[in-house]
């Protein structure tokens, strides 16, 4: 199995959505035995979409939380909120929010043990800036990312998924080599082994790769043993993309 998460960004309203998903249903339940589909709105969208999702194999995600349960928070979503419309997995340090939002690694850090507290699955978002792969500080940043974010969380009996986006590839059509993508995931390993020398890494933490992944370079990231899936953004926005997408997994997992 490998994953297949699209990510809507905001970019559809929950007529679009609903339209979109009833779609998606129509062409991607033969490839689910193989794909991992998982679809995350915005929250808006969580209704519809998880009352059309219920019961088809795909699952639902959504794109933040906060990281209390409840109270004075005005204007933020708990997981336990989202857990209602039976979300499994929620994005967390979405490159997007570091810089647009300026969450910090504290903040992720607390989002995490708040999804994790939760029961529900985060997708840990890393990645560098341009800039900072001009540096020479790639390596760097993601290993203090995967780390701060996992700051005083235990890993045992949790599943865990964390996403390689490089910040500077996101929306850019141009995604990276896989042997690039190969190497982050190694990076991430070793700062997973670090932190939890007995942790099972074949069980319970999944790496994906995310940024300018489409139908035409999907082939290269899913035939990777080291990857776990991928996380889409705009190609998931296209129905016949996604479609295909899931369409070129199965396939390649069929060989
Ligand atoms: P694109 O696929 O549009 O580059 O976006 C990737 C992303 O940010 C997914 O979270």
């Amino acid at each position: 199995m490998k994953y297949l998460i699209a990510n809507w960004k905001m970019n559809l309203t929950a007529a679009d959505s609903e339209e979109h998903v009833k779609l998606i249903l129509k062409n991607i339940i033969p490839y689910l035995s193989r794909v991992n589909a998982v679809i995350c709105p915005s929250f808006p969208s969580l209704a519809i979409v998880s009352e059309l999702l219920s019961g088809s194999g795909i699952a639902l995600g959504a794109q933040n939380c906060f990281w209390e349960e409840k109270g004075s928070f005005t204007g933020e979503v708990s997981p336990l909120m989202l857990k209602e419309f039976n979300v499994d997995y929620i994005i967390i340090g979405h490159s997007e929010r570091r810089q647009q939002l300026h969450e910090t690694d504290e903040m992720i850090n607390k989002k995490m043990q708040a999804v994790f507290r939760a029961g529900l699955t985060p997708i840990l978002c890393v990645g560098e800036t341009f800039s900072e792969r001009q540096l020479g500080r790639k390596d760097f940043v993601i290993a203090g990312q995967v780390e701060s974010a996992l700051k005083n969380i235990q890993l045992v009996n949790k599943k865990l998924l964390i996403a390689y986006e490089p910040v500077w590839v996101i929306g850019s059509g141009q995604a990276v080599k896989i042997e690039e993508a190969e190497h982050a995931v190694r990076v991430i390993k070793q700062v997973l082994i670090d932190l939890y020398p007995n942790l099972d890494l074949k069980n319970g933490v999944e790496i994906l790769y995310g940024g300018s992944v489409d139908s035409k370079n999907i082939n290269y990231f899913t035939s990777s043993p080291l990857l776990d899936g991928v996380l889409v953004g705009s190609a998931s926005l296209d129905v016949d993309e996604f479609s295909q997408m899931a369409k070129i997994i199965y396939e390649n997992l069929a060989k």
